[in-house]
């Protein structure tokens, strides 16, 4: 589980058009083991119903200041217990009341009396979003720390198109995260590979393997999570996570050369991509044609991307190398620790079930180049990240070279 375990975000819904997307954001708050207090305005309840918030947060959802007769003062019982306040969508009005202190409704109430942050996803039509008055209210309220998850361009509601639709529901899930996160890996340059490389043999197949890219995703999504401003070098780029800068490549060499810049000024460097040790040594331009018959394919080896980044590791860098194996593997591993010159390494046995390639969890054992281990049993691959990145970042730390 992630940040979101446990925390208790309030919900508070406006009354957008985009209230309807409110639903998949409080579905996917819920998943991510948060505890949501759905708030929704009189102007929400226009667009979407109560019941729905209520029966995916497990908890009614709240409409009025008044006449609770569980919960005679809900604005501060909500505001006190929250860890999040959450505006999704957040209509020209709540902005503005949030800017001038206008405790005009139960929302309003709520953000007035939390001391938790509070983050606003404006959502409208282009020409209110792009009215002075409120863009000058959204620029106070950055400015005083409320948390802004801006709006994307895209159709609008009657058709139109432009800036103003509300974020993501996915990018909205990852900014609450974030904003929930330690933040223990603030402004920190990690960079992260993920996914199998892809070595053609002809203009349409190639040499390739099962990694699906999971593994790395998660890391680099619990960087960013944790603050750190993370480079993900993947060829799964359509299923990376946000609030991270992709680079989509394809294959080994590609891969190498974009690691090879990227490398230079990273603190962390996690290496979770399967890159293969073998390409073909030509590659057809066009497709090769069946009635020519089998093709010969001579494989060569591929340029050993870890074992060049071990070679020239930067002091203080902290480089992650990840170990496959099905056979004998803390041996292997723990050769592949010394042998390319990392700091640590992630080994899994890819033969046991639910470890490894294409599914969503993993069972690891990481390798300290001091001789330390840390056990992850069958878990959540964001759980092995999170285990990766705290055994990085303490490694980061105690490196003298890092310390002022
Ligand atoms: C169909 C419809 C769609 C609307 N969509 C938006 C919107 O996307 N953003 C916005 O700021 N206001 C929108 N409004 C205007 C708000 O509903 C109105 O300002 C209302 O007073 C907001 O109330 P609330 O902030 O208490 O929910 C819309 C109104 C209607 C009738």
């Amino acid at each position: 589980m992630g940040s979101l375990s446990g925390r208790r975000i309030v919900l508070g819904v406006t009354g957008g058009i985009a209230a309807y997307k409110a639903v998949e954001v409080c579905r996917r708050l819920v998943d991510a083991g948060a505890h949501v207090s759905p708030v929704l305005t009189d102007g929400a309840l226009e667009m979407v119903g109560a019941t729905t918030f209520s029966a995916l947060a497990s908890e009614p959802a709240r409409t009025s200041l008044f006449h609770d007769p569980e919960t005679p003062i809900p604005h501060t019982v909500l505001g006190q217990n929250a860890d999040l306040v959450l505006i999704c969508p957040a209509t020209a009005r709540i902005i503005s009341d949030i800017r001038t202190g206008r405790s005009a409704d139960l929302l309003m109430a709520t953000v007035l009396a939390t001391r938790a942050p509070v983050m606003v996803c404006p959502a409208m039509h282009t020409e209110m979003w792009e009215q002075a008055s409120v863009q000058e209210n959204v620029d106070v309220l950055e400015e005083r720390g409320v948390l802004i998850v801006p709006p994307e361009s895209g159709r609008l509601a009657g058709g139109d198109i432009g800036h103003g639709r509300l974020a993501d529901p996915a990018i909205i899930a990852a900014a609450a995260e974030r904003a929930l996160a330690p933040g223990d890996l603030v402004a920190r340059r990690v960079l992260v590979t993920a996914g199998g490389t892809r070595e053609p043999i002809d203009a349409v197949r190639y040499v390739g393997n099962r990694s699906s890219g999971k593994q790395g995703h998660a890391v680099a999504a619990e960087a960013a999570a944790r603050g750190a401003d993370v480079v993900l070098v993947t060829t799964r780029a359509e299923s990376a996570p946000s609030g991270v800068r992709v680079v989509p490549v394809e294959t080994a060499a590609e891969m190498a050369s974009v690691c090879e810049i990227e490398a230079v000024d990273a603190e962390i460097v996690v290496m979770a991509a399967a890159v293969a040790d073998f390409r073909p040594a030509k590659s057809a331009d066009g497709k090769l044609k069946k009635h020519d018959g089998a093709p010969e394919v001579e494989l060569v080896p591929t340029t050993d991307i870890l074992a060049g980044l071990g070679e020239r590791k930067p002091a203080g860098q902290v480089l992650v190398g990840f170990a496959a194996e099905t056979t004998d593997l803390l041996d292997n591993a723990a050769a592949k620790l010394e042998r390319k010159n990392l700091d640590m390494i992630v080994a899994n046995d890819v033969s046991k079930l639910g470890v490894g390639f294409e599914h969503e969890t993993n069972e690891v054992i990481v390798l300290m180049a001091d001789g330390s281990r840390h056990h992850v049993p069958l878990s959540d691959k964001r759980d092995v990240a999170r285990t990766v990145l705290d055994a990085a970042r303490s490694r980061l730390e105690s490196d003298p070279t890092n310390q002022e």
